[in-house]
């Protein structure tokens, strides 16, 4: 009877030792999209200043300034700087070299993944699972049930500042939903 159960423990042990390995894989998949092209941006929190505006960070966790911004990237670019409470969120260049009032908040509104900008197909397209999102970050294609985030990035003392938005979603002619 004792080698029965030793015999029948050790199969079982080695069944849930899998079943972790795949529930953390499950769980960790969406956290690693993340986590990559966000991996740049561990800056202390708490950088924000009064009135809930936060100046726009880029990668190297400076502060944003909008003329050089736009000297350096192209019309109809998409980057991903550092906006309000930490989130990656994209600046976007208009097609006529203007910066747009608006920042486009990059956690897909599906399972978190950063959505990254496409430019060829002029999207953001989700690795993860699909979803699509035009270049305001309206969604086009689920599963993603809702747009991306907007916020406003506005200019002042020449460097960009992100201002949570509350007003109706310009897109969607909808209240926002994030706020
Ligand atoms: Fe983006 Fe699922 S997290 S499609």
């Amino acid at each position: 009877a004792a080698n029965s159960i030793s015999a029948d423990r050790v199969p079982d042990m080695g069944k849930r030792e899998l079943m972790n390995l795949l529930l953390l894989g499950a769980i960790s998949l969406p956290s690693v999209g993340m986590l990559v092209p966000y991996g740049a941006f561990f800056v202390p929190a708490g950088s924000g200043n009064a009135g809930g505006g936060t100046i726009a960070k880029d990668k190297l966790g400076n502060d944003v300034l909008a003329d050089e911004w736009i000297q350096t990237h192209g019309p109809n670019d998409r980057t991903l700087t550092q906006g309000l409470k930490g989130d990656p969120t994209y600046l976007v260049v208009e097609a006529d070299k203007t910066l747009a009032s608006y920042g486009i908040n990059a956690v897909c509104t599906h399972l978190g993944c950063v959505v990254p900008w496409n430019t060829a197909e002029n999207k953001f397209i989700c690795p993860c699972h699909g979803s699509q999102y035009n270049n305001q970050g309206r969604v086009v294609r689920g599963p993603a049930p809702l747009s991306l985030a907007l916020v406003h990035a506005d200019v002042e003392d020449g460097k960009v500042l992100f201002v949570p938005w509350v007003e109706t979603d310009f897109r969607t002619g909808e209240n926002p939903w994030w706020s």
